[in-house]
């Protein structure tokens, strides 16, 4: 493996590799059949690196590659795992693979989680979004051993009433558009599993993960304002914006992992959480218009001054609901989650990302396992629960 110096927030940090630090997560990864549905799409392929630094095996379960490039490809991570090409929405085949693994964890990422791209596919995304959940659960159903499930829906799963004030895990669920409708419906489906099967001595222990949208390296998926850059100035091009004074709160790719992983800890110490649902948001310093995120990352990543990097269109698409802020109480106080970066540093990240992919063509595998190290080392300074053992 390629050794990499990375230098970041002024501090040399040293590189430490692929070795197991047995503090993280308490271990309880290292050596565990991990089964990650969606993982050779953008949060799938860090979630898949983080467990196989944590010393997981992992199996990844996906219908295809869905972007080009590919963070999945470049970090050629299928030599690392066992990678099966599979679709959710059929039953025999999930049935199949989940009895042959018999998985430890089951973390559900798999989606159709573009909502321009509901608009147009609207069957695809509820069959997928919302079959595809009932077809994994149905699959778990089966099984004898424990096996601790963790499922992925999304902030936009709340009813959206535009209120400002942050959605909590007892509000009402909703969507006004198909792909929020989608996650909205797979929640249902859940609960509904989990109230009928899941209970006693069922040997499944699930919960649920929503989020917001994050940002990091490697994604180059469609919509989205990050790979829309990258994919632009990559190019030498100006990117083109629609709403430059929308307030998003940026947050990292591996923020909610922590939090996922920290969920799938949890519920294997302990079945106090069965069957509860967490939101895993960022703080609220960061937010910042979409304007001075493009700024900070021109600055960062490759433009000497910052004219022509972007052009502001009129052009809306499609309805995509206003700010959504989740609140994140619950994950304080029975999970001790918090974020761990702050908006510079999430920059930060985002921006060397891709400059080494673009531009210095470092070895993208060695340079985010360095990033997933950062994040561990800055968890351990600022005491997050998961960087300590129990
Ligand atoms: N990226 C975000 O900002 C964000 C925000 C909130 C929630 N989420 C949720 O997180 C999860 C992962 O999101 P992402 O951004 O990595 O998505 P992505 O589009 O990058 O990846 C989607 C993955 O799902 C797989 N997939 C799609 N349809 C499938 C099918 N029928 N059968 C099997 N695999 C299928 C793809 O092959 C790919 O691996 C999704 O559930 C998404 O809804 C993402």
């Amino acid at each position: 493996m390629i050794v990499i110096q990375y230098k970041l927030f002024g501090k040399k940090v040293e590189p430490r590799g692929s070795k197991v630090n047995s503090l993280i997560f308490d271990n309880i990864y290292n050596g565990r059949r991990v089964l990650v549905t969606g993982h050779t799409g953008f949060k799938g392929s860090w979630l898949t690196t983080w467990l196989v630094k944590l010393g997981a095996k992992v199996i990844g379960v996906s219908k295809d590659i869905p972007t080009q490039p590919s963070m999945f490809e470049v970090l050629n991570l299928s030599s690392q795992i066992q990678h099966i090409q599979a679709d959710i929405r059929d039953l025999a085949e999930v049935k199949k693979i989940i009895d042959n693994v018999q998985p430890e964890f089951v973390f559900h990422l798999a989606a159709q989680a573009i909502v321009s791209v509901s608009y147009n596919n609207p069957v695809e995304t509820i069959m997928t979004n919302v079959l595809g959940t009932l077809n994994i659960l149905e699959s778990l159903r089966t099984l004898k051993e424990q096996c601790v499930t963790v499922l992925i829906t999304s902030d936009k799963c709340y009813d959206n009433v535009e209120w400002v004030w942050g959605y909590r895990e007892t509000d009402q669920l909703g969507g006004k558009d198909v792909y929020s409708g989608s996650k909205a419906s797979a929640e249902l489906v859940i609960k509904c599993y989990l109230h009928s099967f899941f209970q006693n001595e069922h040997p499944v222990r699930l919960a649920i993960g929503r989020a917001g949208n994050v940002i990091g390296g490697g994604d180059w998926a469609r919509d989205r304002i990050i790979a829309d850059c990258m994919r632009a100035w990559s190019t030498n091009n100006s990117v083109e914006i629609r709403s430059p004074q929308s307030t998003r709160p940026w947050q990292h790719v591996l923020e909610p992992l922590s939090g996922y992983l920290l969920l799938g800890q949890a519920l294997e110490q302990s079945p106090r959480l069965h069957g509860e649902a967490f939101n895993f948001g960022p703080r609220t310093e960061q937010n910042h218009t979409v304007l001075e995120l493009l700024n900070e990352l021109g600055k960062n990543w490759m433009h000497k001054n910052n004219t022509n990097i972007y052009r502001i269109t009129g052009d809306i698409p499609f309805h995509e609901s206003s700010l959504l802020k989740l609140n994140c109480d619950k994950s304080l106080f029975h999970l001790k989650w918090e974020s761990n970066l702050d908006y510079s540093e999430t920059v930060k990240l985002v921006g060397d990302w891709y400059d080494a992919y673009y531009r210095k063509k470092t070895d993208m595998y060695a340079l985010t396992l360095e990033q997933i190290n950062i994040y561990e080392r800055l968890g351990i300074e600022r005491d997050r629960i998961w960087s300590k053992s129990s």
